[in-house]
């Protein structure tokens, strides 16, 4: 086998989804009507559509007939012991609290454990994340190492914690306002970077000399834990599921959207060893999500989450997708298109602000290059800049700190072949950058602009 170099889809078609080509014109036309947000667009006008990684991939035979198997008890279904055995064969927790998704699990720890006065500090918190622990009162704070803020330097682990950071962090607010530390991995809103075992070790070193628990985000903890055997020293030989369990024994619990690394299309967890906590978290659960044996879901959706865990973390599938997202990037480095390096876990970030270095942060260049990709190729990614963090609640503005374009890669959903047409129109537009405009705001909602403001080209 090691005689040929490709990586091949380690699988083959039974079931297909046809994308409907459509034109410039027809595309010009859309984007229009859309006030030139790609949320607002008709999934079905999309050709190849990158704006998430979540819940958007495609399941394997093993997940359907999980589906078929799903047992709808209200109470102690078989399918939440399947579900159950599947998590703690790789996250032996004592308490496995099951949500609809990530952010429902953040929801219920957070109200748990943050409020007013606390600090909760992250490598990089996600949106949803900082916005639940932000809900309750609390300040969450990123320290992620220096090098993770830089889109050009290159790190094998960009997505570490500053430990020294977190350590003045810590002591600078008093250690009883910190109730919890936690690291993101991979880290999604620095890059889809990882997280070394080394770095996780020395945060949970930190912890200990304060007494304070640590969580993960654990949302792509397998792409993780593929960096760490490729790129870590001594992890080589490991096995996947030996290196997660080894991340899982440094942890006192996690959250995690089943939407990412359990290759399902709905579905998380919340997972923790304090028993008081979680049996604050098992009454909010009633409250909002269901009773603790399906919490949010059907039978059949833990059925989906359980063999998708069980895919994950296996060599084939892992070396399959890190590689695609390589392949991608590499690609568009190669042409001189200005991108995070290295290139992350599932998804590529192409930098707006290097790419078109004549608009200016508040003309937003990611929204900008986001619309002409669509335009050009019909390809849907997510402006990760001004647009998305530049507006304050007291309605001032400010440059976000890159302007960047995220083209996620939904799991085991495009073949090669649609890749390399991806490849092909970002170097064409890419051609036409110094052509390019920015774009104006000409409405928006107070908060969470991204998602419904509407722009236009700047003439
Ligand atoms: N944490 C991280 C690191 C995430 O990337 C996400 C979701 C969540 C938590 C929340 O999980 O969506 O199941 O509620 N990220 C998606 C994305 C939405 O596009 O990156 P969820």
């Amino acid at each position: 086998m090691d005689r040929f170099r490709t990586i091949i889809e380690p699988f083959r078609i039974k079931s297909v989804e046809p994308v409907r080509m459509t034109t410039v014109a027809e595309r010009d036309e859309k984007l229009r009507a859309a006030g030139y947000n790609l949320f607002n667009l008709h999934a079905a006008d999309v050709l190849i559509d990158l704006l998430t990684d979540s819940g958007t991939g495609a399941m394997s035979a093993e997940q359907w007939a999980g589906i078929q198997r799903g047992d709808e008890s209200y109470a102690g279904s078989p399918s939440w012991f399947r579900f159950l055995d599947a998590v703690t064969e790789l996250w032996p927790f004592a308490h496995v609290i099951p949500t609809h998704q990530g952010r429902a699990a953040e929801k219920i720890l957070f109200s748990v454990i943050a409020g007013p006065g606390k600090v909760i500090p992250s490598n990089t918190h996600f949106d949803t994340t900082r916005a639940n622990v932000e809900f309750t009162g609390a300040e969450a704070i990123d320290c992620v190492i220096p090098e993770g803020r830089e889109p050009a330097t290159i790190h094998p682990f960009k997505g570490n914690m500053d430990t020294g950071a977190l350590d003045a962090l810590i002591r600078e607010r008093g250690r009883e306002h910190v109730p919890v530390v936690f690291v993101t991995i991979t880290n999604n809103s620095g890059g889809g970077q990882p997280v070394s075992l080394a770095n996780l070790r020395a945060v949970r070193e930190v912890c200990d000399r304060y007494g304070l628990p640590l969580f993960l985000d654990a949302c792509r903890f397998a792409e993780n834990a593929w960096f760490i055997k490729q790129r870590e020293e001594g992890y080589a030989d490991r096995s996947v599921p030996d290196i997660v369990r080894e991340m899982a024994g440094l942890a006192d619990g996690m959250t995690m959207s089943g939407k990412k690394d359990a290759l399902a299309n709905i579905g998380g967890w919340l997972a923790m060893n304090d028993d008081a906590w979680a049996e604050q978290c098992r009454n909010l659960l009633i409250l909002t999500e269901g009773f603790p044996t399906y919490g949010g879901l059907a039978g059949r959706d833990l059925e989906a989450m359980a063999a998708g865990l069980r895919e994950v973390v296996q060599d084939d599938y892992l070396r399959y997708r890190i590689r695609s997202t390589a392949y991608l990037g590499e690609a568009l480095i190669e042409a001189g298109v200005p991108c995070v390096q290295p290139i992350g876990g599932h998804a590529v970030y192409l930098d707006a602000a290097a790419l078109l270095p004549h608009v200016p942060a508040l003309a937003y260049p990611g929204q900008a290059l986001a619309a002409a990709l669509y335009r050009e190729g019909g390809i849907r990614g997510c402006e990760i800049g001004s647009v998305m963090f530049g507006q304050h609640p007291d309605g001032t503005e400010t440059p976000a700190q890159m302007e960047l374009v995220r083209l996620a890669i939904p799991r085991r959903v495009y073949t090669q072949s649609h890749i390399d047409y991806v490849i092909e129109v970002i170097r064409w537009v890419a051609s036409q950058a110094r052509e390019m405009r920015g774009m104006r705001i000409v409405e928006q909602p107070s908060a969470l602009r991204h998602f419904t403001a509407r722009f236009e080209p700047i003439e």
